[in-house]
């Protein structure tokens, strides 16, 4: 029986059928093996026998492609089921908290991001109050909820962003004004600007009821504090 047991293995090659082949210095040699089984009546096992002893490995213990396809798909399935846990959720960071739709508004969500109750609002926040929320827009624009002097929300809100370059305006109770802390801008209680830099007022919000809940909608009206078109819409 012919076996390739003399060949160094730097002289063997991988073929796609899943064989190994002498390189080209054993064509020859190759060519012997290839043709006489037939002729001589061996099996085509003896051939799988050839050329398995040609790289020690048993015929039995050479993995099928059935079997390598299905460990493909069990390290594909590892791999991929906790990639897409994890991106899932990080995805889900981008989505709007509370958003519902185009005409339904947002929810407003309080500091620690808990829907606002108006009712549970009203308890803890007193006629004048003004408290940033988190509002419309895809970041959540921190938008002040008005309590009236009456105890009552108002029916507008108002976002929290200067519009000279954009921080965060701080409501001053003592002044009952909002001041930019970065280059002095100044709102009036309803956030009209009563002084620059700042070009504009801040923008609005409307601030309805739905099932208990604060909902922020689109102020896309007149502006009631300037009799102009709203800016921001
Ligand atoms: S960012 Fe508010 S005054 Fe400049």
């Amino acid at each position: 029986m012919a076996t390739l047991s003399p060949t160094a293995p730097s002289q063997l090659c991988w073929c796609k059928s899943s064989t190994f082949l002498a390189s080209p210095l054993l064509a020859p040699m190759t060519q012997k093996l290839a043709a006489p089984p037939a002729a001589k009546g061996r099996s085509a096992a003896d051939a799988r026998g050839v050329r398995c002893q040609a790289t020690s490995v048993p015929a039995d213990r050479v993995p099928d492609m059935g079997k390598r396809q299905l460990m493909n798909l069990l390290l594909l399935g590892t791999i991929s089921l906790p990639t897409a846990a994890m991106l899932i959720p990080y995805g889900a960071f981008f989505v709007p908290p509370g958003k519902r739709g185009a005409n339904d508004g947002t929810i407003a969500k309080d500091a620690i991001g808990n829907d606002v109750i108006a009712a549970e609002w009203l308890k803890t926040h007193g006629p004048g109050d003004r408290t940033l929320t988190q509002g419309l827009k895809f970041q959540g624009d921190p938008t002040y909820l008005v309590v009236e002097k009456d105890r009552t929300l108002a029916t507008y809100a108002i976002n929290g962003v200067c519009t000279h370059l954009g921080c965060v305006v701080p409501w001053n109770a003592a002044e009952n004004k909002f001041i930019c802390p970065c280059h002095g801008s100044q709102y009036n209680d309803q956030g009209r600007v009563v002084r620059g830099p700042a070009p504009l007022s801040l923008a609005l919000a409307h601030c309805d009821i739905d099932d208990g809940k604060v909902v922020f909608v689109p102020w896309t009206e007149t502006d009631f504090r300037t009799g102009d078109a709203p800016w921001w819409a």
